[in-house]
């Protein structure tokens, strides 16, 4: 059993701008930040495009990035939320440059990018890889903070509460707590008791509930899970946004590659692989659009035409600024033989981030006590039905601060809680074959990604349900006498999140920013919708 004064799970933007605050404000107090692979590697690491954050008052305001991440949110948004993550996020933004991160500049002044639903040029970036410059500025930063533990391939497998105590807690429990969690040591495949005065879940999100996805394989969801299993509160699970554009290889990856949106607000534009332009058919934006209508319109096209993919075109873009402000993306064309200026880059939609998750008030809290949360694995209330686009790095950092300025008052009168028992591992042995979890795996990808996509319908949520509880009792019996893995635990928090999508996608009975469906194909207000 350890005890820490403060537990973080996860080292992306969320977690780590937490630590560093924390460590700096008191040096007294011992931070534990888990990682459930290693530090290098998080949905942070793979951000393209950038932040968004108003910059250039003489162009922009606040007013401007309200309005566009309102517009985004089709009605959804948390409006006092979204003037706190806009009005604060420019902050947030000059510490990390503080701290050492860097983003691109013409001359004097930063390099403000655009990208889809953004009436401004607001995005700073650091050429394609914005994500890997903020975490490389942030580990360094880290290594100068002696009060900062992060300890790589600790998997945190359930977060700890008074039902492990032994009391009865249900979702109507109004005092849950937390106490820190269970996590299995992938060194020493030991499971550890982590006891903390406070924890912080930065957890981030699910992409890998789908087929094809822009996550990397570690976004399996397990803080939404998790904070499921101990009864706190989610919302909003319904809403999952598609990427319009990542790079269709008939070879397939995981994860899929990403040709970020600041790729059209540099120019490019979406073409049929004939080269007819359609967008124009869906929103006078056009390739600009928000997300959600640029994802439903290429899907609407490979499907009436028959076509796997639809194409970006950016042979008419000037070839010296593209490859200096996108190397890595003209790079990986190139690695697959697509000459961007030659060539039009194939693209299809693939799964990109939970816009709901652990419901978080304008603090970081959530329903538990002693646990907050930040970061994707969070319903804040920035994003409503439709995140607009790089705005989570954003409310990443916003949130990080806003929990640290809590932490470091409340802590003192805060104790690690006694008489946790250790993790029982009893009636458990090896798993004799790992092809039931892997083959799971794969039926639970195709069960999200045929009937729970980008358009729904009432028949297809059902079949995905009625799958779902069938993979859910096999998997809870193989985890009640399997020793656990993190292959397991992955499996049964993916299968949680597809029936938190599934279900929450069922009680929409409406069409709304990224739930799309062909029974409901309007939007309706509250009470309409529930007598529907
Ligand atoms: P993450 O960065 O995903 O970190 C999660 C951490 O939690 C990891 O350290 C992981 O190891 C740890 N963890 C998870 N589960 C466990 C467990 N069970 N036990 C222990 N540790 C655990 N957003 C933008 O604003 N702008 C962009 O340009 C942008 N581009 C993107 C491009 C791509 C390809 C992707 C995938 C996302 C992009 N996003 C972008 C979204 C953004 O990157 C993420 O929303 C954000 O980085 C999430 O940060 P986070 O700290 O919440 O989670
Ligand atoms: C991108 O670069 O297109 C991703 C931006 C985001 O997800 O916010």
């Amino acid at each position: 059993m350890k005890e820490t004064d403060v537990l973080v799970i996860g080292a992306g933007i969320a977690g780590l701008t937490f630590a560093l605050k924390t460590a700096n404000k008191r040096p007294d107090l011992h931070i534990t930040v888990l990682t459930k692979t290693n530090r290098e590697e998080s949905n942070t690491r793979y951000a393209q495009g950038g932040v968004a954050a108003v910059w250039d008052f003489e162009t922009d305001s606040y007013q401007k990035h309200i309005e566009d991440t309102l517009d985004a949110g089709d009605g959804l948004c948390d409006e006092k939320i979204v003037e706190i993550v806009v009005k604060e996020g420019p902050e947030r933004v000059k510490e990390i440059i503080e701290w050492g991160a860097r983003f691109d500049k013409h001359g004097p002044d930063y390099d403000l990018g655009r990208e889809g639903g953004h009436s401004e040029n607001r995005i700073l970036h650091f050429k394609d890889y914005t994500g890997w410059e903020i975490l490389r500025a942030m580990l360094e930063k880290a290594k100068t903070m002696p009060n900062i533990h992060i300890h790589d391939h600790y998997f945190a497998i359930d977060l700890i509460s008074q039902h492990h105590l032994g009391r009865v807690v249900t979702r109507l429990t109004p005092d849950v707590e937390c106490y820190g969690a269970y996590v299995l040591d992938l060194e020493t495949n030991s499971i550890e008791t982590i006891l903390a005065k406070t924890t912080i879940l930065a957890t981030g999100g699910a992409g890998q509930v789908y087929r094809s996805t822009t996550n990397p394989v570690i976004a399996t969801g397990d803080g939404i899970a998790m904070v499921y299993r101990m009864k706190g509160r989610l919302e909003n699970m319904e809403f999952v946004q598609f990427h319009p554009t990542s790079l269709f290889n008939p070879a397939g990856e995981n994860p899929a590659f990403l040709v970020s949106e600041a790729v059209r607000g540099f120019g490019a534009i979406l073409k049929s692989k004939e080269g007819e332009e359609f967008m124009h058919l869906y929103d006078e934006r056009k390739s600009l659009a928000p997300r959600d209508i640029v994802a439903r319109a290429i899907d609407n096209e490979i499907k009436k035409r028959g076509d796997d993919y639809m194409c970006l075109d950016c042979s008419h873009l000037d070839k010296e600024k593209f490859t200096a402000h996108f190397p890595t993306i003209y790079e990986k064309c190139m690695s697959l033989g697509i000459d961007p200026f030659k060539d039009l880059i194939p693209v299809v939609p693939a799964a990109h981030y939970v816009c709901g998750g652990v419901k978080t008030d304008s603090i970081g809290r959530t329903s538990v006590k002693t646990l907050y949360a930040c970061g994707e694995c969070t319903s804040s209330g920035l994003h409503g039905a439709n995140r607009l686009a790089s705005n989570s790095l954003l409310e990443a950092m916003v949130f990080a601060h806003r929990i640290y300025e809590q932490v470091i008052v409340e802590i003192d009168d805060l104790k690690v809680q006694t008489g946790i028992p250790n993790w029982n591992a009893e009636s458990t042995s090896d798993p004799k074959e790992m092809v039931l979890i892997t083959q799971s795996w794969k039926e639970l990808k195709e069960i999200m990604s045929n009937y729970v996509g980008i358009v729904r319908s009432n028949v297809r949520l059902k079949r995905a349900a009625d799958r779902l509880w069938l993979l859910f009792g096999e998997t809870e019996r193989l985890y009640a006498t399997t020793t656990i893995s993190p292959q397991l635990c992955e499996l049964r928090n993916l299968i949680t999140i597809a029936y938190l999508i599934t279900t929450s996608a069922q009680m929409r009975r409406e069409s709304r920013g990224l739930h799309y469906t062909t029974d409901y194909p309007n939007k309706h207000d509250y009470i309409e919708m529930v007598l529907r």
